[in-house]
């Protein structure tokens, strides 16, 4: 017999509530119960906007009292995460909590604790790295398909007009790197793990908020360098080089459509230069456009691994969740709430506080 579907609650009736919601309807695993809302009148809206899906909505306390509720999405601006956060905790819920969690590393080490009195579940919501082409971007790696890592490239960047007061440019809790280049971090200390060295450079507004970034990470041997800005439409993928080949996001790296991959077969054995056989000369060729046109097709004998996926994809991270959450985990071993802190700790170093 199928287990009953996890049934959720969203806190917030915003951009991202709005695409969660909508992306619950592709997930195996969760519904959509309720949405809670400063509001009793702005959640009632939204759950009458969700054709299709029976959904309640009324104020965010009242919705974290109701014992029909297995878990909570915590979509409000960053500020209010880690209060939300830990107040569905405290009122028994487990919580998926928008990205960043926190506004601060110390911040997110407070929701961890909160999470551990209350032996619950949290996670951020970096959803990312539950995409199914990351998902296999991370599988192949670990199957050591090219070698060993020495370089991961990342850049996210959208040309977005500055708004003055847009909480996005809110120097205390917004910013490009808080709103964007956690995605690449994230990412590059999921594969890579913890960095040994952290360094960048930034570019800021007149009101101290960074409106560019440029990050350099060193993992062992293994270099990052991953861009985040504000102000121009990037190719926002990411390549990771290893020493047998490589593998490319074709498409965003957030939700890749497909992976573009080319690896060498393993170096032959070494043979010392005095026992290697005195090469010929070659000979010159008669068509030499057709042996040059070959070493060309060679250069772009890519692989391409399709790694299609339903609705915008937000729905991943939520069933990695109801996983987890069923098995009785206190936390995502993909993305534990440590990651979360090492992560925006990774930005702090960057930002400067
Ligand atoms: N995963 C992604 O791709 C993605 C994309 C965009 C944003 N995000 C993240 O999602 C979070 C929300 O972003 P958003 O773009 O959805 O924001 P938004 O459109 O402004 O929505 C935020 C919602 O939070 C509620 N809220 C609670 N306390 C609030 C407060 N003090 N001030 C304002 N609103 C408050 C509001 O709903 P009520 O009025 O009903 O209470 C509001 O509609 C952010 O942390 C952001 O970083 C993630």
């Amino acid at each position: 017999m199928s287990e009953p579907k996890l049934r959720w609650a969203i806190v917030g009736t915003g951009h991202i509530a709005r695409k969660f919601a909508s992306d619950l309807r592709w997930s195996k695993t969760g519904t959509l119960a309720a949405v809670g809302s400063r509001r009793a009148e702005r959640a009632k809206e939204f759950a009458a906007a969700m054709g299709g899906v029976e959904i309640t909505g009324d104020e965010t306390a009242t919705v974290l009292e109701r014992r029909d509720i297995d878990a909570v999405y915590v979509a409000t601006p960053n500020p209010d995460h880690a209060k939300s956060a830990i107040a569905a905790l405290q009122a028994g819920k487990p919580v998926l909590i928008e990205k960043p969690a926190a506004v601060s590393a110390a911040e997110a080490q407070v929701i961890h604790e909160a999470a551990k009195d209350a032996n619950l579940l949290a996670m951020e919501a970096m959803w990312i790295l539950f995409t199914p082409g990351i998902v296999r971007l991370r599988e192949m790696l670990r199957e050591g398909r090219i070698g060993a890592v020495r370089s991961f490239t990342a850049s996210l960047s959208y040309g977005r007009p500055h708004i003055a007061g847009d909480k996005l440019f809110d120097p205390a809790s917004g910013g490009v790197l808080r709103d964007l280049g956690v995605y690449p971090v994230a990412l590059a200390q999921n594969l890579l793990g913890s960095p040994d060295e952290v360094s960048g450079l930034t570019s800021r507004l007149d009101n101290g908020s960074i409106r560019q970034a440029s990050l350099s990470l060193r993992f062992g041997e293994a270099m990052a360098s991953i861009a985040c800005g504000f102000e121009a439409e990037g190719p926002n993928t990411a390549t990771i080089a290893a020493t047998r080949g490589y593998v490319s996001t074709k498409g965003s790296l957030l939700c890749p459509p497909a992976l573009a991959f080319k690896s060498k077969s393993p170096p032959a054995p070494y043979t010392p230069a005095e026992e290697k056989p005195v090469a010929p000369l070659h000979k010159p060729s008669r068509l030499p456009w057709f042996s040059n046109a070959r070493k060309i097709a060679s250069a772009y004998r890519e692989k391409l691994i399709m790694t299609s996926f339903q609705g915008s994809g937000l729905q991943y991270q939520a069933d990695h969740f109801a996983a987890y959450l069923r098995r009785g985990a206190a936390q995502s071993p993909i993305h534990p709430l440590a990651a979360t802190a090492a992560v925006l700790q990774t930005i702090e170093t960057v930002s400067g506080r």
